[in-house]
């Protein structure tokens, strides 16, 4: 890799102190970044070199881990640091030094990575165009949700295209950074064995539940207008359905795979109408223990106390396509659930006939279960007889193939593995303008009803698993939400 420029706008924002920059000084100590690379952190605020250093390393000290980091090593980061006073929306503030701070060198890659609201897009692209900063070999990054709904989403596409091709554009959404979400990948196409089984013939049903144990966290101002939806569903559930449900790509090209997922995308069945009362449940957390501490509800996390704002989502999804007709996929996501914990739970058929039933044996379904965080995990469930346990009674046990604890991956690393790709020019990892489109188009119909219906969100506790409605939400008796501690 070259030596390249990398521009953070809002650099002083939660986002970039939180996870940019911590990802970015883990690469540099891990030998990542090639000698003469600048980074360029851009604030409004009027602040001296020192106090921005300072502010940086402060911060860097929080959001790493304790061992992380070094002295020795934030001397070496803060080098490639260059604070810059900038007002992203007025040329005449700050931009005229910004633009003598790149090499003149049209091969040296630039970034441009927007961690700003996306009000401002368009001035700082027009702002970069303007001075000519954009080259042929410059990238812009930005951040999931990408807009607030279709028309808004469509509307931050063609600002950003207007000055940037498509290919230089580079949507992140965090999980497909992270190391077990591309495992699925692999899991499903390099492996003989579950290529033939990954149908309706074979699968009764699929779970995907993201929960957190966190509230707000600060961000009340941004979360209360976006909900669980677009802060989850839209982008990261959804992309995890898609990694289940596409077809093989050809190839591992970032065109081939898009393609693939566009099509899950469009496939998925429209919740219109009453479905959506019958496929849906939102929730709101109120006060509650996590553990054994009491934690606040959300109207308390909140300055006006109202808002019917959802901390929760459940959704039964379908996918009108020959390979998954009729399967539902569960899909469940929450704040201030008891445990922080992201996995997948593949539940395949029972069998077609149980020989064992003269002697009153139950059978259980197989399951592929994967563990995303925190533990990394991939186990399958079968049927064996309990050897050993004098009774010839059969038990499922669990193949277990355990990564280990993804407490050392934090989300940062994902950030560190997106912002390197970006780097490279390497966009795989990355969401398309077509699957923004067929995302927001599928969310918007269900968000829309439950405006439109007024609906208020069923209250749960916090440090529970979410609104007992959710539970309802199965097409069949046999299907219940898996038991995470399992
Ligand atoms: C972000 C959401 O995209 O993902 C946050 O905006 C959420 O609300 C976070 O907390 C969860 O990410 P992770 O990697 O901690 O599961």
């Amino acid at each position: 890799m070259q030596a390249f420029d990398l521009v953070i706008f809002g650099g002083t924002g939660d986002l970039s102190m939180r996870k940019l920059l911590p990802a970015l000084y883990r690469a540099q100590a891990q030998g990542s970044v090639p000698v003469g690379s600048k980074i360029m952190v851009c604030s409004r605020k009027q602040k001296d070199y020192d106090q921005m250093q300072s502010i940086i390393e402060e911060k860097l000290k929080s959001f790493l881990k304790t061992d992380e980091f070094e002295v020795k090593q934030w001397q070496k980061f803060s080098k490639i640091l260059q604070p810059v006073l900038l007002d992203l929306t007025d040329l005449s503030k700050g931009w005229d030094k910004f633009a003598s701070l790149f090499e003149a060198k049209s091969e040296r890659v630039r970034l441009f990575y927007l961690a700003v609201i996306p009000s401002i897009y368009g001035s700082c692209c027009k702002n970069l165009s303007k001075l000519k900063l954009i080259t042929e070999n410059s990238r812009l990054v930005v951040e999931k949700p990408l807009g607030y709904d279709l028309t808004s989403a469509e509307a931050i596409n063609e600002t950003m295209a207007k000055y940037f091709k498509e290919a230089q554009i580079y949507r992140i959404d965090h999980y497909l950074g992270k190391e077990t979400v591309q495992n699925l990948l692999t899991l499903r196409f390099s492996n003989f064995l579950f290529e033939n089984i990954w149908d309706s013939k074979a699968i009764d049903h699929i779970q995907i539940s993201i929960s957190e144990q966190v509230g707000l966290e600060g961000r009340a101002g941004f979360y209360d207008d976006v909900g669980a939806m677009r802060d989850m569903v839209q982008n990261h559930l959804l992309q995890l359905l898609c990694l289940l449900a596409i077809d093989s790509p050809n190839q591992l090209s970032s065109e081939a795979i898009r393609l693939e997922k566009v099509k899950v995308l469009k496939a998925l069945r429209p919740l219109l109408g009453d479905d959506i009362n019958k496929s849906t449940v939102r929730g709101q957390y109120v006060s509650g223990l996590i553990n054994d501490k009491k934690v606040t509800g959300y109207l308390d996390e909140l300055d006006d106390y109202q808002s019917n704002t959802e901390t929760f989502v459940a959704l039964k999804v379908f996918i009108d396509s020959w390979r998954w007709a009729g399967v539902p996929f569960y899909l469940r996501t929450g704040k201030r659930l008891k445990k922080r914990s992201a996995e997948i739970v593949v539940q395949f058929k029972s069998v077609t006939h149980n020989v064992y039933s003269q002697s009153n044996q139950k059978l259980k379904p197989n399951q592929l279960i994967i563990k995303l965080q925190p533990d990394e995990k991939i186990q399958l469930r079968l049927m064996a007889n309990d050897i050993g346990g004098g009774t010839s009674s059969l038990e499922p046990i669990l193949l277990n193939l355990d990564f280990g604890n993804n407490q050392n991956h934090p989300t940062s690393s994902s950030y560190q593995r997106l912002l390197l790709d970006a780097i490279n020019g390497n966009s795989t990892l990355f969401i398309h303008r077509d699957e923004v489109k067929a995302a927001w188009k599928w969310v918007d119909p269900i968000i829309e009803h439950w405006k439109a219906n007024e609906t208020s969100p069923e209250l749960y506790s916090a440090g529970s698993w979410g609104p007992s409605k959710s539970n309802e939400i199965f097409e069949k008796k046999h299907q219940y939400w898996h038991d995470v501690n399992k």
